[in-house]
Parts: structure tokens; sequence; C-alpha cells
């Protein structure tokens, strides 16, 4: 689904994400970091990476549709969702928070994991086909209930949805659902053990914070999107040719000149708080662009002719990638074509 990018950059960029942390640890689950990281927690347990994995009896906006039914011009099948165990297609897990959509992940009868030909989509607050599942036509009636997913890439799925998972045991305890403390800074047992003891010289936990921004971008792009190293000139141009590597802000954030042009690169977390969703923190970006593009600072960088504000809104459009989801541009430069009445902020 989203392997665009781990098919044309080199293999050593897929989503192992472990040459980060170097700790040797084990895991043991983001309910133990909560007692000494109290407000990081509570914010994290409630933000769209945490969530972006649950159980799908958990999940409302799925349920609420449930009895549901479709008919399905492809297969030329009644698509039924209905409530229990059908053995036919038993959906068992929600991908995506809902921020933008859900679809649901289970087994069939085979035993074989199978993404769900059915999604949510927050556009519409309905339920429709997932994306991508009209461009294949079903042949079995398996196929007519959902993708069925080879073992490569329902690890993947995990992979990138969960916390601690390896490939023998992808299904991952309700603690380490969703993108989770370890998840980015690595398996905590040794640091919990180190922090018992006041003045511990090591703190055994990775500290993102000591990354420069093409590090960050490759941390964070092990999910959003490997960047080019800045001699690959033949992904670089791939990515700025792909209208659909929007959807990958680590790959085209790095291509800006207010990354390039800046000492260390941009970090994601000059934007981003790493432990909560961009609704928290809507006027974040813009004071970032305010902070360098003002006279007198030691960015250097040149004032706007234009606007003074809702800098993003034109410098990085949101565009429609895919059916139901609007997905913003990192690539920031002067986009032309785009007017301030068609730009969404
Ligand atoms: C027994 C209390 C305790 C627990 C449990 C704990 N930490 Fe910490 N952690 C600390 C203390 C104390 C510090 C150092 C002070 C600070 O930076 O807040 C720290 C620092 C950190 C840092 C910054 C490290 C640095 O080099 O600046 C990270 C990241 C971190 N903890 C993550 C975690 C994660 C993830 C978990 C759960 C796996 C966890 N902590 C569990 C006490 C704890
Ligand atoms: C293990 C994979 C993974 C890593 C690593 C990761 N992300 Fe994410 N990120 C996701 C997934 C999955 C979602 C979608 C969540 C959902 O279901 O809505 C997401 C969503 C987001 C969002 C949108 C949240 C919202 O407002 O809805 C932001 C912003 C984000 N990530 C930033 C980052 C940054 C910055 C880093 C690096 C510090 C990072 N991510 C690292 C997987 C990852
Ligand atoms: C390379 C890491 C990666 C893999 C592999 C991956 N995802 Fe995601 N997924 C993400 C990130 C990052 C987001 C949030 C940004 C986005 O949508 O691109 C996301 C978002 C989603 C969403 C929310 C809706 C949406 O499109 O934003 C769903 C649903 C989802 N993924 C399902 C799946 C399923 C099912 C699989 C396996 C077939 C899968 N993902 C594999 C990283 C991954
Ligand atoms: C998507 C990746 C990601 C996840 C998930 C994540 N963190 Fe962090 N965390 C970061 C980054 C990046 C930084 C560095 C922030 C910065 O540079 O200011 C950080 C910093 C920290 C710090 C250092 C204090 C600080 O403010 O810099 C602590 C402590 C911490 N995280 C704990 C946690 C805990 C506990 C969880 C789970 C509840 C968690 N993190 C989940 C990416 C993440
Ligand atoms: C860390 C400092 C920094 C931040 C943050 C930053 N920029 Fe920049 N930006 C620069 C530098 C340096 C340049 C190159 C010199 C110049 O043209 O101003 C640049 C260039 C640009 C350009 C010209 C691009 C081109 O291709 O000629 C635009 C447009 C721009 N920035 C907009 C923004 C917007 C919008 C934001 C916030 C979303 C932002 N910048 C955030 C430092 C920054
Ligand atoms: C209404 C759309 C719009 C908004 C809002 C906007 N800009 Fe611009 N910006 C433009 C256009 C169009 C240009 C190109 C002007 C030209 O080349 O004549 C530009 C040029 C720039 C440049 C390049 C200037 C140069 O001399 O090369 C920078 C830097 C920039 N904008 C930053 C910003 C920042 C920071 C904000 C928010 C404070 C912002 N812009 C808000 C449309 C906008
Ligand atoms: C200069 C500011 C800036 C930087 C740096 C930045 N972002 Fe963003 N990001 C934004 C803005 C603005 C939005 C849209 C926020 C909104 O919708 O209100 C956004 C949205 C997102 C989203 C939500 C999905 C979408 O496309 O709208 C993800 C995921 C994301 N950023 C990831 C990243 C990652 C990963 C990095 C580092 C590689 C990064 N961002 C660096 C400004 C930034």
């Amino acid at each position: 689904m989203i392997a665009l990018a781990a098919a044309t950059l080199p293999a050593q960029t897929l989503w192992t994400p472990q040459h980060f942390w170097k700790q040797d640890s084990a895991y043991v689950g983001a309910g133990a970091c909560s007692g000494c990281h109290t407000e990081i927690y509570q914010k994290q347990t409630a933000s769209n990476h945490a969530r972006s994995l649950r159980p799908l009896l958990e999940v409302g906006e799925f349920t609420a549709h449930v009895p549901f039914d479709l008919f399905d011009r492809g297969s030329g099948a009644r698509l039924t969702l209905v409530r229990g165990t059908d053995q036919r297609l038993d959906l068992e897990w929600a991908f995506g928070s809902g921020a933008k959509g859900i679809t649901p992940v289970g087994r069939l009868q085979s035993g074989m994991y199978a993404e769900s030909r059915l999604s949510w989509y927050a556009a519409t607050g309905g339920v429709d086909f997932t994306t991508g599942a009209t461009k294949f036509t079903p042949q079995t009636n398996a196929e007519s209930l959902g993708r069925p997913l080879k073992k490569d890439e329902i690890v993947e799925c995990f992979g990138c949805h969960t916390t601690g998972t390896s490939r023998d045991n992808v299904e991952p305890p309700r603690d380490n659902m969703g993108v989770r403390c370890e998840r980015c800074h690595g398996p905590g047992a040794e640091h919990i053990r180190a922090m018992q003891n006041p003045g511990a010289p090591d703190k055994k936990i990775f500290q993102p914070r000591r990354l420069d921004g093409f590090a960050q971008a490759q941390m964070c792009g092990v999910c959003h999107g490997m960047p080019p190293e800045d001699t690959n000139f033949q992904a670089i141009r791939f990515i700025q040719e792909a209208p659909n590597t929007v959807r990958f802000p680590s790959q085209r954030l790095v291509l800006s000149r207010c990354f390039n042009e800046t000492e260390d690169g941009l970090r994601c977390t000059v934007c981003h708080d790493p432990h909560t969703d961009v609704a928290m923190n809507r006027g974040a970006p813009e004071k970032a662009c305010i902070a360098c593009h003002t006279a007198g600072t030691r960015a250097r960088a040149k004032i706007c002719p234009v606007a003074k504000e809702n800098c993003a809104s034109c410098h990085m459009p949101k565009q429609q990638v895919m059916a139901h989801s609007l997905f913003t541009d990192h690539w920031i430069r002067v986009v032309r074509g785009v007017a301030a009445s068609h730009a969404v902020q």
C-alpha cells in the first residue's frame, strides 16, 4: 500500500528502525513509561500514532455501520458486514486512527490474513471500497471479501502500525498496538532499571533530539517515506515528478530550500510535537516559518512579497493523493498555479 518508496530506493532503507536506537534491551510496553513520564504518556496515548492499530471491536466508527451491505460490481457479489464470527473473513484489526480512514484486516478461513474490501472514511463518514480495491477484479470468493496479504506484506502492515513486533509474532499486546514509545525510543527495560538509580550516567534510551534534520527525516521516514541521499539524483527526480510522493513527507521535505539551506537541516520536530497530532499544534508550523522568514534572523531567509500569514496554505498546499484523503506537500516552495482561494489550510 505504501510500498512505492521501497521499490525505488536502496534496500537498506526498508522499515527496520533498529539502527537508530542501538541499546540492547527488552520491550516493556508503553504502560511502563506512564508513571515517570505521565504527561507525555497521556498525550501520546490519545494521539493518532497510538491509535493507528486497534482491535476492530473498539472502533465505534466502524461498529456503528454494522450491519451493512453493498453490491460490488467488480465481483458481482453482495458484501455484508455482520456482527460475530462467521468464518469467511473474520475482521479483527482496525488499521488507521480514523483521522483519514480505517481499514479492517482479518483472517480468511484458510488462516491467511486479508485486507477488507470495505473501509471507513472520515471524509464521507461512511463505508466505501478500500483504496485500490476496485483496481483488481476478484477471482475467487475469498478475494471478493478482501485482498489476501502475503506473509511479507502482513509483517510490513503490522511493522509500521505497531511497536515491538517480530516476523514470527506480528500481533502485539494491547499496550503496544499502534506507534508507541518504544517504537521511536527503542526497547526500554534497561532504561527503567537505570533510572531507578539516581544520577546514572547512561540513560540507556534513545533521545531523537540528538539527530540532525536528515537523520530525523530518516527516522520518521522509516514509515513516512525514506528520504533520498542528496547524491541520488535519480531518486530525487522521481520524488519531484511523481505526484503520489506528496504522501511521503520525509521524501518531499528534503527537497526544500528551507531544509537544504539551513544548518543541520529542518527537523520534523520544528513543526510537529512527536507525541501529539497536528490538530493539537495548529499554530506551530506558521510560527516556524515566521521565525526564519523575518528580517534579521540567523537563517537569513527572504520575506514573502505576497502575504504575512497562512504561509502553509500557499507554500505547502494540500493535495488529494487518494480518494477521500488530502496530504500536505512538504516540499516547501513557491507552487505555481495555486491560488490562495484554492489552497486548503
Ligand atoms: C523510573 C522512572 C522512569 C521510567 C519508568 C521511564 N523513564 Fe524515561 N526517564 C526517566 C528520567 C528520570 C529521565 C531523565 C530526566 C528527563 O530527561 O526527564 C528519563 C529520560 C528519558 C528520555 C530522554 C533521554 C535523554 O537522553 O534525554 C527518554 C527518551 C525516555 N526517558 C523515554 C522513556 C520510555 C520510552 C520509557 C518507557 C519504556 C521510560 N522513559 C520509562 C525516568 C523514567
Ligand atoms: C512506526 C511507523 C511510524 C514512525 C516511525 C513515525 N510515524 Fe508518524 N505516523 C505513522 C502512522 C501509521 C500514522 C497514521 C496514524 C493514523 O492512523 O491516523 C502517522 C501519522 C503521523 C502524523 C499525523 C498525525 C495526525 O495529526 O493525525 C504526523 C504529524 C506524524 N505521523 C509525524 C511523525 C514524525 C514527526 C515522526 C518521527 C519523529 C513519525 N511520525 C514517525 C507511523 C509512523
Ligand atoms: C512503510 C510503513 C507502512 C506500511 C508497510 C503500512 N502502512 Fe499504513 N500507514 C503508514 C503511515 C505513515 C500512515 C499515515 C500517513 C499516510 O496515510 O500515508 C498510514 C496510514 C494508514 C491508514 C489510515 C488511512 C490513510 O490512508 O491515511 C490505514 C487504513 C492503513 N495505513 C492501513 C495499512 C494496511 C492495511 C497496511 C498493510 C497492507 C499498511 N497500512 C501498511 C505506514 C505504513
Ligand atoms: C513518533 C515517534 C515517537 C513516539 C511514538 C514517542 N516519542 Fe518520545 N520523542 C520523540 C522525539 C522525536 C523526541 C525529541 C523531541 C525533540 O527533539 O524535542 C522525543 C522526546 C522524548 C522525551 C524527552 C523529553 C523531551 O521533551 O524531549 C521523552 C521523556 C519521551 N520522548 C518519552 C516518550 C514516551 C514515554 C512515549 C510513549 C508514551 C514516547 N516518547 C513516544 C519521538 C517519539
Ligand atoms: C529553519 C529555517 C526555516 C524555516 C523553519 C522555514 N524556512 Fe523557508 N527557507 C529557509 C531558507 C534558509 C531558505 C532559502 C533562502 C530564501 O530563499 O529565503 C528558504 C526558502 C523558502 C522559500 C523559497 C523557496 C524557493 O524554492 O525559492 C519559500 C517559499 C519558503 N522558504 C517558505 C517557507 C514556509 C511557508 C515555511 C513554513 C511552512 C518555511 N519556509 C519555513 C529557511 C526556513
Ligand atoms: C496567498 C498565497 C501566499 C501566502 C499566504 C504566502 N505566500 Fe509566500 N509567496 C507566494 C507567492 C505567489 C510567491 C512568489 C512571488 C513572486 O515570485 O513574485 C511567494 C514567495 C515567497 C518567498 C520567496 C521570496 C523571494 O524573494 O524569493 C518566501 C520565502 C515566502 N513566500 C514565504 C512565505 C511565508 C513565510 C509566508 C507566511 C508568513 C508566506 N510566504 C505566505 C504566495 C504566498
Ligand atoms: C515547516 C513545517 C513542517 C515541517 C518541518 C514538517 N511538517 Fe509535517 N506538516 C506541516 C503542516 C503545515 C501540516 C498540515 C497541518 C494541518 O493540517 O493543520 C503537516 C502535516 C503532516 C502530516 C499529516 C498528514 C498530511 O499530509 O497532512 C504528517 C504525517 C507530517 N506532517 C509528517 C511530517 C514529517 C515526517 C516531517 C519530517 C520529515 C514533517 N512533517 C516536517 C508542517 C511541517
